[in-house]
């Protein structure tokens, strides 16, 4: 496996998931606490960071301990490298920031291999190293900066000042695999089929004869998880899928349909009423989100209960939720709670067993293809945890919910008649708490407002708004307005996150 010790790099990610297309397994951890370097270890990647290694309290690691394993220094791991070696690193004047071109290569370096002059790499750093220690060698600058890239004579250490991980770094990957694989000589064996394999057999021992009991959402993740879990031990696995009142329009009864398809041994729930109780009257964001999670536990736990012996509770969690981020500019903070079944597993005193919890979201989908799940689970957009019930601005009642669920229908449907579907990363409508005059025939209306939002995304933490062709928003606009009893007026959100998020609520 290969190591990649984070800085705080909005990048960190970037890099695993870039390792990871190599087929090679990666971990990332925080600088400042990782596990000891073992056998498996075959090399170690430092990313890069917001801070300056000349700032005070600037993160910092005990390298020279570490440097038995190849080791490859990006931007920021790159400078604290070259520093501790005796080096200078100092402040550009400018940030640069953007595309750059490597010159001068020095291409008998393995790492470069096959990488040609005017390669174009990404730059994103305020301070370059201006020195470099006796025995590092530049093997890459470019126009504007002295050292592009370095390695240190007769040691696979090597450090660079641009982003492989980025796709505008054209020849990234070819870097990243000159060094994971050539240099490293990292195995390339973790590919979906093999993970499936392994992680069947490891729950198969960790199981034994247990029962398993999991809630389903319809969604990738905790679809994907049941499949594997069921895989291992059948029948012991119990899963619950809980209609809450906020899902599309016939989504309880297609999924439900879906997972008796796959031959998962699910029980539907419908606890409409007891979500919409607890929503009368609730409109703040927060209070409503924590409402839901509240009720989903509540309900969940007294449905567990049916089952006798129950030792364990699956879940979907996938790596971005567990990998620990590393905070250098003060703690961050908590823009929405996110909602769906934390708090469950102390509540109901259940070992916890989380198959894809080492994995990203494109790796859930391969091993989901592995597992031969049907494309309608697979591709579907992400829908969150509660549901239209932060879809809906303002007070939750069953009748906006069956507004929005029509008008949610009238567009998703749309996107996929029109081969757009697949083209966007999310898309749903919001039902606004806002009333307009409007005229339909000789007469005035006086009726709600919604919002499509349709947005491209790799992982939801950035989002662009899609350009959505008129004639199909215009169609779209015209089947709402007059199908949909109540709405006079539709409109389209233009905004990135950030600043703005994807949902509204
Ligand atoms: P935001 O609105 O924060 O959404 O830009 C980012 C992504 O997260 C989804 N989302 C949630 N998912 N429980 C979930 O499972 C939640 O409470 C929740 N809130 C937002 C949102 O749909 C988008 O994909």
């Amino acid at each position: 496996k290969i190591l990649i010790l984070d800085f705080g790099s909005q990048y960190t990610q970037l890099i695993a998931r870039r390792v990871r297309e190599l087929d090679v397994y990666c971990e990332i951890h925080p600088f400042s606490h990782f596990p000891e370097p073992d056998e498996y270890t075959k090399g170690i990647i430092l990313s890069g960071s917001p801070c300056s290694v000349m700032d005070e309290g600037a993160p910092d690691l005990d390298i020279k301990k570490l440097e038995k394993y190849p080791i490859l220094g990006i931007c920021y791991g790159a400078q604290l490298l070259a520093k501790k070696h005796g080096g200078t690193v100092s402040r550009s004047e400018h940030r640069e920031y953007g595309r750059a071109k490597l010159a001068h290569i020095n291409a008998h370096y393995d790492l470069l291999k096959e990488i040609e002059i005017g390669s174009q790499v990404w730059m994103s750093h305020g301070d370059t190293i201006t020195e470099l220690p006796e025995d590092f060698q530049i093997i890459a600058n470019t126009e504007s900066i002295p050292v592009a890239a370095y390695k240190v004579e007769d040691k696979p250490i090597y450090g660079i000042q641009f982003h492989p991980e980025v796709t505008h770094s054209l020849d990234g990957k070819a870097l990243l695999r000159n060094f994971v694989v050539h240099i490293c000589g990292a195995a390339q064996d973790w590919t979906a089929d093999i993970f499936v394999e392994n992680t069947v057999r490891e729950l198969q021992e960790k199981l034994g004869d247990d029962k398993v009991v999991m809630g389903l959402s319809g969604g990738v993740d905790s679809s994907v998880a049941a499949t594997l879990i069921h895989q291992a031990i059948g029948k012991n696995l119990y899963c619950i899928f809980v209609d809450n009142g906020l899902l599309r329009k016939n989504e309880f009864e297609q999924v439900l349909e879906s997972y008796e398809g796959m031959g998962l041994n699910v029980k539907g729930v419908d606890a409409k009423e007891d979500f919409y109780k607890a929503l009368e009257g609730l409109t703040d964001p927060e209070d409503k989100r924590k409402a839901i999670g509240r009720v989903f536990i509540e309900v969940f736990d007294r449905e567990a209960h049916t089952i006798k012996d129950v030792k364990w509770l699956g879940q979907g969690t996938i790596y971005p939720d567990v990998i620990e981020s590393v905070s250098v500019n003060g703690p961050s903070v908590t823009i929405k709670s996110h909602h769906n079944v934390g708090g469950l597993p102390e509540k109901m005193n259940l070992k916890v067993v989380e198959p894809l919890n080492l994995l990203f979201k494109d790796e859930v989908r391969n091993v989901g293809r592995a597992l031969e799940i049907t494309d309608n689970i697979l591709g579907r957009h992400p829908f969150p945890g509660p549901g239209l019930g932060i879809r809906i601005l303002g007070d939750i009642t069953p009748d906006k919910v069956r507004i929005l669920q029509e008008v949610d229908d009238i567009f998703i449907s749309g996107l996929k008649e029109n081969n757009l579907y697949d083209e966007v990363w999310q898309a749903g409508a919001v039902l606004l708490p806002v009333q307009s005059v409007g005229v339909m025939g000789d007469e005035r209306t006086y009726e709600q407002v919604v919002a499509l939002r349709a947005v491209t995304s790799l992982d939801g933490m950035t989002a662009d708004w899609v350009h959505l062709p008129y004639e199909f928003l215009a169609d779209t606009s015209n089947k709402i307005i007059n199908r949909v009893k109540g709405v006079n007026r539709v409109v389209y959100d233009i905004s990135s996150k950030p600043p703005a998020t994807i949902e509204w609520e």
